[in-house]
């Protein structure tokens, strides 16, 4: 049997810094809501497949939930028979809620939203590489353009300038900060679908550098490594979350996105919680929640500088996810192309770069000693917590994170 493969990469970039630029909001579908909560549902069963995974179960987490669910609609349109039918049921597809027409449009839209998004600097999308060996259909192609912006390349996957092309295109379409997407490619590759998210947001508040200190981070009972900790006392919102037993800070990008940081509340008059109760307990409605429930008040809180870098080979986590035929030779991508072909990688890649930068200084403000007890007065991030950055608008989680360990090297 010929292997035809298909190679999956997916790429996600944030760093929490950047240039702003505004510009109208184009209108969307009255549907959309049902897109977010099918791409919001998906991103929480991703996370819990990854952390069911031994190898990432005390691990940082650091992941584009959203880039993930667009590859695979996008390689849907490609599919069909039963392979199709696992993909789209997999990214949480409900035929009765909207079509597949009008999720490629949806996701078209967001695409759209995003590119447009003011006061961060966002790029997403994908490329197509397929091998000169094989003639995919022109319809697919001009599909993957119309909805996803998919530029499309056909290439030799034997040449060895075939991965300096694709490292060169990721490396550029990132800003330089995915600078080796890919370190080798079979040669009897056919095609590798490749989609990247970067990301480059300014804190709507930012932190003053000279408060930023040398502290330490409780990984567990036993272990502690030193952070830089960075320190503000300003006004945002806040929320505790009595049904998780949690702090909730919702720190803003200048108006389009928000950083979402949630730590298990622990002192002497709570049963102690820890983040693995969190992550057992937390679902897609405690964010819509805390998005309407959270309220500003001044608040001093600790957070680590952070530098994540996570990749992660999703075979067996889409697999377990009930997509498995598009991964063996039951795969189905008539849609694609004539010949047999199937995915044999597919890996996701992403970045988190969070300091002190951001569009205006924190305002200077004394704090005055001695709170009255109250969760919410001080928040220290210097235990494991969670972190998501959603979209403002719609509540389109755009990363999905764990920190169980600032300085843990991948
Ligand atoms: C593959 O999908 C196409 C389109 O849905 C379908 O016509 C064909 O029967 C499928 N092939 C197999 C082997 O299932
Ligand atoms: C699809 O959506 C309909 C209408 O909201 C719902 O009744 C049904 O249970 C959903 N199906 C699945 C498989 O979730
Ligand atoms: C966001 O950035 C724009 C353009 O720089 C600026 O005019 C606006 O005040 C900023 N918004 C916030 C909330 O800081």
């Amino acid at each position: 049997m010929k292997s035809n493969i298909v190679y999956l990469w997916i790429c996600a970039f944030a760093v929490i810094h950047g240039h702003q630029e505004t510009l109208p909001q184009p209108s969307i579908s009255d549907k959309l809501p049902s897109l977010i909560k099918m791409n919001n549902d998906f991103a929480f069963q991703l996370y819990k497949k990854l952390v069911e995974t031994p190898d990432y179960q005390f691990k940082n987490i650091f992941f584009s939930p959203f880039s993930v669910s667009m590859a695979l609609s996008e390689l849907s349109l490609g599919a069909g028979g039963e392979t199709e039918k696992q993909l789209l049921s997999g990214i949480g597809h409900n035929s009765s809620v909207f079509s597949i027409e009008e999720m490629h449009q949806m996701f078209h839209s967001l695409l759209e939203e995003m590119e447009q998004s003011t006061g961060v600097d966002i790029d997403i999308g994908s490329a197509l590489y397929v091998s000169d060996k094989i003639k995919p259909l022109p319809e697919f192609l001009k599909k993957m353009k119309e909805f996803y912006y998919s530029d499309g390349f056909t290439v030799d996957f034997g040449a060895k300038e075939t991965l300096d092309k694709i490292n060169t295109y990721v490396k550029e379409k990132t800003h330089g900060k995915i600078d080796q997407a890919v370190d080798h490619l079979e040669s009897n590759t056919f095609m590798f679908l490749l989609t990247y998210i970067y990301f480059q947001g300014k804190w709507d508040t930012s932190f003053d550098p000279s408060k930023t200190h040398e502290s330490r981070f409780n990984v567990d009972a036993e272990t502690t490594v030193p952070i830089q900790m960075m320190h503000q006392y300003a006004s945002h919102k806040v929320y505790y979350d009595a049904e998780l037993t949690s702090k909730v800070l919702c720190l803003d990008y200048n108006d389009s996105f928000s950083m979402f940081l949630v730590v298990p509340h622990n002192d002497i008059f709570v049963e102690p919680k820890t983040i693995k109760d969190l992550e057992m307990a937390i679902s897609r409605q405690h964010i819509e929640k805390w998005r309407t429930a959270a309220r500003k008040r001044l608040v001093s809180f600790y957070v680590p500088k952070l530098s994540l870098k996570t990749s992660y080979p999703l075979n067996d986590i889409l697999k377990g996810l009930g997509m498995a035929d598009m991964f063996t030779e039951k795969a189905n991508f008539t849609g694609i192309s004539e010949e047999m072909i199937f995915i044999s990688k597919a890996v996701h890649k992403a970045t988190l770069d969070m300091d002190e930068k951001g569009t205006t200084a924190a305002a200077v403000t004394r704090v005055s000693s001695g709170f009255s007890y109250n969760p919410m007065s001080s928040l220290r991030f210097d235990s494991p917590f969670m972190i998501f950055i959603i979209d403002q608008k719609n509540g389109n989680i755009l990363f999905f994170g764990k920190v169980v360990n600032p300085v843990e090297k991948l």
